[in-house]
């Protein structure tokens, strides 16, 4: 993870360079800071913690200079102090990373044993010390940066500074992204376009095991054997502004506000709803000649495509495999000729997402992606490209970005259900009719926000919490576990009602709330008698279910928060909704950072 930014430019550049972190920040927040050429020397600020403490110092001290670098944080090695914050130094070479030096620990004691002392417990600052060793033998910067790239293994998107030449950054990328944005008389490097957006939406961007000499006036790539190689320059979709919370109190509820809206938007990106249809795509695969559909993702992601394995295997009859991709990525599934991969991420950057493509790859797998960062690796590299239309999520735990991976799902599986002649054209139009229905019974839930604020107070209260569903419900329950423990650390699990019997109902007493997501649907009784176990051992029930399902259920409950009456297909889609709400509001009782939770980054581009 961590955001990394350069500029060579014409004017003072630390204030561009803090701002552009802010675009970054979204990658780390344990700790951030810039480096410039101020007067022929490198200095540099650094800071603990959010930026805005990087932006104190910088009032307290500025820097000057038109040259810099920059960097915001998610720790790997070594503890988040400002001694560990990047730019790292080395003998007038100035250094900021994003991602692992595997080979770090061996790199280290051959720096030490040549006399080289370290400051910081990081990866990084080996990078810095054989750059300067490279120096120290003669080398020219550029060939002194070359010579050490080609020592490191692992994971690292780089920008590299030397002192003396204030019209230099070495850009380096072997994973982690990096682009180069093309100004007039300046030049940019940043780990997104969005960072880049307010320069320039003129970009480049490095593919593995490029690294590019960036200058004022000019940019040369290479390969690892130093040979030149011509990357194109494309126009990015980054947004210039930096969005803003309007009237919310924190992005997260901003966004889960959002939905209704963005919801909408990416079901009518794949379906037309005059005509009942799903719109025709230019597909690399024809379902119906698939056997099976292998799916793989990370964190919420995953959890989504968990749900759209049920939708594809109901609906279409194609058979799923989804795998968590840190997982999928070393386990060698066997990929049949006639299978297709489809990888869900809402930044399109995550390292295991994109392992798990490039296997596919190599196996010679179609390739679809869902993603919502437009211009993402992932984005360039699948075959397909299935967008969601959430906008930038800047909330680290993920919620619009959940809802429309959901949306763009139940769209495919619709397509492949028609495609594979599982779905007539009748049942097609009603599948589209009560997808169209989604944004407004998102709209609907979110009326019942000051119900679910009293609801998440007493949650706020506990130390554990179990989720129970069943069928779609399932994946949800474990989504609505993960966004509780993301931004209120309360300890919570998301299990399948039916498995409760089988371990974890040795955990209930008086002290547990149980939260069970139960639509009434074919499977309610079951779900039912399942809480009923729960109630028999004193276990203190929240009950999401609509208005059938209240009147049906005959046990006391701690609370019941009832949804209006959906379709089976679409319920997922809807009763995401009070489960992010319980959480978020969970968090705030809790005084938590509902937006930056501790420990976690929006986008993971380490194993
Ligand atoms: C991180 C984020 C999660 C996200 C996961 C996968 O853990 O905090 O919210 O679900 O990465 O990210 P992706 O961008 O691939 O969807």
């Amino acid at each position: 993870m961590c955001g990394i930014i350069g500029i060579v430019g014409q004017v003072p550049v630390a204030p561009l360079l803090v701002d552009a972190l802010k675009r970054l920040e979204y990658r780390g927040y344990d700790s951030a800071g810039i480096a410039t050429i101020e007067g022929g020397e490198l200095a540099r600020r650094r800071a603990e913690g959010k930026l805005v403490n990087l932006e104190h110092r910088l009032d307290e001290e500025p820097l000057a200079g038109t040259i810099g670098i920059g960097h915001t944080r998610w720790a790997t090695h070594g503890v988040p102090n400002e001694t560990n914050a990047h730019p790292h130094f080395s003998n007038g070479v100035a250094i900021v990373h994003n991602g692992i030096i595997e080979n770090f620990a061996e790199l280290r004691q051959e720096l030490v044993e040549d006399g080289y002392a370290f400051t910081s417990q990081t990866d990084t600052e080996v990078v810095a010390h054989l750059v300067s060793r490279e120096l120290k033998r003669g080398a020219r910067p550029v060939d002194a940066a070359h010579r050490a790239l080609k020592r490191l293994e692992g994971a690292f998107a780089l920008a590299i500074m030397f002192q003396g030449d204030d019209d230099l950054i070495i850009g380096a990328r072997n994973g982690p992204p990096l682009a180069i944005g093309h100004g007039k008389g300046e030049m940019y490097l940043g780990s997104d376009a969005i960072a880049l957006a307010p320069f320039t939406n003129s970009v480049t961007y490095l593919e593995d095991g490029d690294w590019a000499v960036v200058r004022r006036n000019h940019v040369e790539i290479f390969d690892m054997k130093g040979e030149p190689v011509e990357r194109p320059r494309q126009q990015s979709v980054g947004s210039s502004f930096l969005v803003d919370k309007g009237n919310y109190h924190h992005f997260m509820e901003k966004e889960i506000h959002e939905q209704p809206e963005v919801i909408s938007h990416t079901l009518a990106h794949y379906l037309d709803f005059t005509e009942g249809r799903a719109r025709a795509l230019d597909l690399p695969f024809d379902f119906a000649k698939l056997d099976r559909l292998a799916m793989s993702a990370c964190g919420t992601a995953y959890l989504a495509g968990s749900i759209g394995k049920y939708w594809f295997e109901r609906y279409a009859r194609l058979p799923v495999d989804i795998d968590i991709a840190s997982e999928f990525r070393y386990r060698e599934m066997p990929l049949s000729g006639k299978s297709a991969a489809l990888f869900i991420s809402q930044s399109g950057e995550t390292a295991d997402t994109l392992a798990s493509l490039r296997y596919c790859r190599d196996q010679n797998v179609p390739i679809g992606a869902v993603v919502n960062v437009r211009g993402s690796t992932i984005a360039r590299e699948a075959d397909v490209t299935f967008p969601i239309l959430a906008g930038p999520e800047v909330g680290v735990a993920s919620t619009k970005a959940f809802t429309c991976q959901l949306s763009a799902l139940a769209s495919l599986a619709v397509m492949a259900g028609v495609a594979r002649g599982h779905i007539a054209s009748e049942a097609e139009s009603i599948l589209i009719r009560q997808l169209a229905e989604a944004p407004r019974f998102a709209n609907q839930v979110l009326r019942l926000s000051d119900q679910i604020e009293k609801v998440a107070r007493e949650l706020s209260r506990v130390r554990h919490v179990l989720y129970l569903g069943r069928d779609t419900s399932y994946p949800l329950a474990m989504e609505g576990a993960l966004k509780l423990k993301e931004i209120s650390y309360i300890h919570a699990e998301g299990y399948a009602a039916g498995e409760l019997k089988h371990g974890p109902i040795a955990l209930i007493d008086e002290t547990m709330p149980v939260i069970v997501i139960a639509p009434h649907d074919r499977i309610f009784d079951k779900t039912m008698s399942n809480m009923q176990e729960v109630a028999a051992r004193g276990g203190r029930i929240i009950l999401i279910t609509d208005e059938a399902g209240a009147a049906r259920t005959s046990l006391t409950t701690m609370d019941t928060i009832v949804l209006p009456d959906v379709p089976e297909f679409i319920a997922p889609i809807v009763y995401a909704l009070p489960i992010q709400l319980l959480a978020y509001f969970t968090a705030v009782a809790m005084g938590t950072d509902v937006d930056q939770p501790r420990n976690l980054a929006k986008s993971v581009t380490v194993e």
